[in-house]
């Protein structure tokens, strides 16, 4: 098989269609592991029924656990948030014990970024952890979620409160699957895309800037495109990861947005308003940079959610930021892009300055006069 596209942090990625990537791969390491468990979300299985079918053929030792993570008819992006939780840990964990799996078992976790936190966070807590491999499905997933080792889930409302570094033994991203997906959740992988481009990449910031289109309609996007943009996109993560992959420090950069996002994305959660997590990291990008610019505003705006961001209460979401993991001593940290390319800058927020970044941001999108 061909050489992976990137290695982050050790970890082998590669980008294109599975049967040229996973399927061989799985026939190279086959012996080593003693069973595979494939824990896919039962949304994206048709999309990846033929290399799926081919895996079923060749394999005598398959364990498929399948987990509808939105079963509401009145789905919409966003839901399958809710599912991360302890009780969805719990039912994989005994589909991992019902099928007698050992140590030398390897998952396979075909999903978006919920499912790949959840699969990873039980891989690694099973037997005190076992090797799995990552089959994102969706854009976030593809250029975010399921690289770099973060495994986790959410308890009592919290974001990913619950979790480990694991690396993935191999990601396998087919950007066939993105064709199935909804435009906000398109927009929701994108506006980890613009994180990396404002983190790491100007050339990036500057194409997306120029091409509004792209975030307005994703699901015009072609094959061409969402090569370039994951490439693009995933160089910057990989190479902040492989240089800091248990976050002492640069990783934060990582979170860019998400401090405010979290606290976001946790209250709409916990009211069962569910919005997408690029949708709250998309509003906390613009509240984390100092001096937002009338281009800052007008790409950011793009990535918001449907519902005004002015009903959230501010105490409501500053509460939920009081848990942000990248907190010290009480204080609440925001990291930001420093003034160059993978530059990490940190902003302690007090209560004042947060909810005066905040308003700010109703003022420039127009919610508050
Ligand atoms: N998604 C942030 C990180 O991987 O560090």
């Amino acid at each position: 098989m061909s050489a992976p596209d990137f290695v982050v942090a050790g970890s082998p990625i590669w980008l294109g269609p599975l049967d040229q990537t996973l399927l061989p791969w799985i026939e190279t390491h086959r012996t080593a592991y003693s069973a595979l468990f494939l824990l896919a979300d039962a949304k994206a299985v048709p999309a990846g029924q033929a290399a799926l079918q081919a895996l079923a053929q060749r394999e005598s030792n398959l364990h498929p656990c399948r987990l509808d993570l939105s079963p509401s008819p009145t789905y919409q992006p966003g839901d399958a948030e809710a599912s991360k939780t302890l009780a969805v840990c719990e039912r994989v964990w005994k589909a991992m014990v019902d099928a007698q799996l050992d140590r030398r078992a390897l998952v396979l976790v075909l999903g978006g970024g919920v499912l790949g936190d959840l699969g990873g966070f039980c891989a690694a807590t099973y037997k005190r952890g076992i090797d799995f491999v990552q089959i994102p499905t969706t854009l976030l997933a593809m250029t975010d979620a399921a690289l770099g080792g973060k495994v986790g889930i959410n308890f009592h409302d919290i974001k990913n409160v619950l979790g480990a570094f694991r690396q993935p033994a191999a990601v396998f991203a087919d950007p066939a699957f993105l064709n199935t997906l909804h435009p906000r959740e398109l927009r929701s992988g994108l506006a980890e895309v613009v994180k990396h481009a404002y983190i790491g990449s100007p050339e990036l910031l500057q194409e997306l800037q120029e091409n509004h289109h792209l975030l307005k309609a994703p699901e015009e996007a072609s094959a061409e495109t969402w090569n370039r943009l994951l490439r693009r996109s995933i160089a910057v993560k990989a190479r902040i990861v492989s240089e800091d992959p248990l976050e002492g420090g640069l990783r934060a950069l990582l979170n860019f947005g998400h401090t405010f996002g979290h606290g976001l994305e946790s209250y709409f959660l916990s009211i069962g308003k569910p919005i997408t997590h690029g949708e709250a990291i998309a509003m906390g990008m613009l509240c984390e940079l100092d001096d937002p610019t009338p281009a800052d505003v007008a790409l950011l705006r793009l990535l918001l959610p449907p519902a005004p961001l002015a009903q959230a209460p501010w105490l409501r979401v500053w509460e939920r930021m009081q848990h942000d993991k990248k907190n010290e001593h009480r204080q609440i940290i925001a990291a930001t892009p420093g003034d160059a390319p993978f530059a990490l800058r940190k902003t302690a927020l007090s209560p004042q300055e947060a909810q005066r970044r905040w308003q700010r941001c109703l003022r420039l999108l127009g919610e508050l006069q």
